[in-house]
């Protein structure tokens, strides 16, 4: 019987400004083998399918367990973690593109800066007063730490704005991770003291209204955040706020 092996189809680009091009690549299959070990293997032998010698693939990776959400590509025209992208799963070639909607750095490497500005325009954390022991804090219900945890499972991975239809340039939209965010830090005890400023920072160009309830981001997201449920809750807060501060002037 033949020897099994596994083919992949990768778009190439070495700089923003240069052509991109495809290159095929076939390795030895491995029982367990997914799309970055692929990579790793191709950049310790980075020869293609037809023996011309390349360039190693450039991609992000790091902790190989989809927690840090660096590996984020569009493997077979969707947008998905490579590291727990099981080759088995997937119809040959396996074609590998980076994330279109956001600057490339090279190959399948982009810049997803975007979404850690975004989080800090609308405050994502808990404002604390130094690092000095402030005591416990307060206390969160069950049901509320309930719905906070899976909230908190985000890892920045931007697959919910590559499926966005309202994430692009004319529209500036945040985008569903942010949002959602913003439901996680807002219902926090300590997090509620920035609320106002994180709903006030959704309102206007870019903000939650450009969201046309597509729905494409709940569906895609890899650790299955309720995003619909944050932008609809999210929703609603910035609407009371905006309509208490008009009648407040
Ligand atoms: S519901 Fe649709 S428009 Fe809104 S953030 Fe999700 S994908 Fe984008
Ligand atoms: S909400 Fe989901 S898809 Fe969006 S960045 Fe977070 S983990 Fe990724
Ligand atoms: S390498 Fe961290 S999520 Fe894939």
């Amino acid at each position: 019987m033949a020897n099994k092996s596994v083919t992949f189809k990768i778009k190439r680009q070495a700089n923003p400004n240069a052509q991109s091009h495809w290159e095929e690549f076939e390795l030895p299959y491995k029982p367990g083998m997914n799309v970055i070990s692929a990579l790793m293997e191709i950049a310790a032998n980075p020869v293609t399918r037809e023996g011309k010698a390349t360039t190693p693939v450039t991609y992000d990776s790091n902790c190989l367990e989809e927690i840090c959400g660096s590996c984020a590509m569009v493997i077979n025209g969707k947008a998905r973690m490579a590291c727990s992208a099981l080759v088995d799963n997937f119809e040959q070639p396996i074609r590998l593109e980076p994330l279109s909607k956001f600057p490339l750095v090279r190959d399948l490497a982009v810049d997803r800066s975007v979404l850690f500005e975004n989080l800090k325009a609308v405050k994502a954390w808990v404002p604390i007063d130094g690092t000095y022991d402030l005591g416990s804090g307060p206390r969160m219900t069950m049901e509320e730490q309930e719905a906070a945890y899976p909230l908190s499972h985000c890892i920045s991975c931007c697959c919910c704005m590559e499926v966005c239809p309202q994430f692009n340039e004319s529209t500036g939209f945040v985008g569903a991770a942010t949002i959602s965010q913003v439901r996680l830090f807002n219902s926090h005890p300590t997090g509620a003291a920035l609320k106002r400023e994180r709903l006030a920072a959704l309102m206007g160009d870019g903000g939650i209204q450009e969201c046309g309830y597509a729905q494409n981001c709940v569906e895609i997201c890899p650790k299955e955040i309720p995003l619909t449920r944050s932008i609809s809750q999210v929703g609603g807060e910035v609407m009371k706020q905006a309509v208490g501060d008009l009648f407040r002037k």
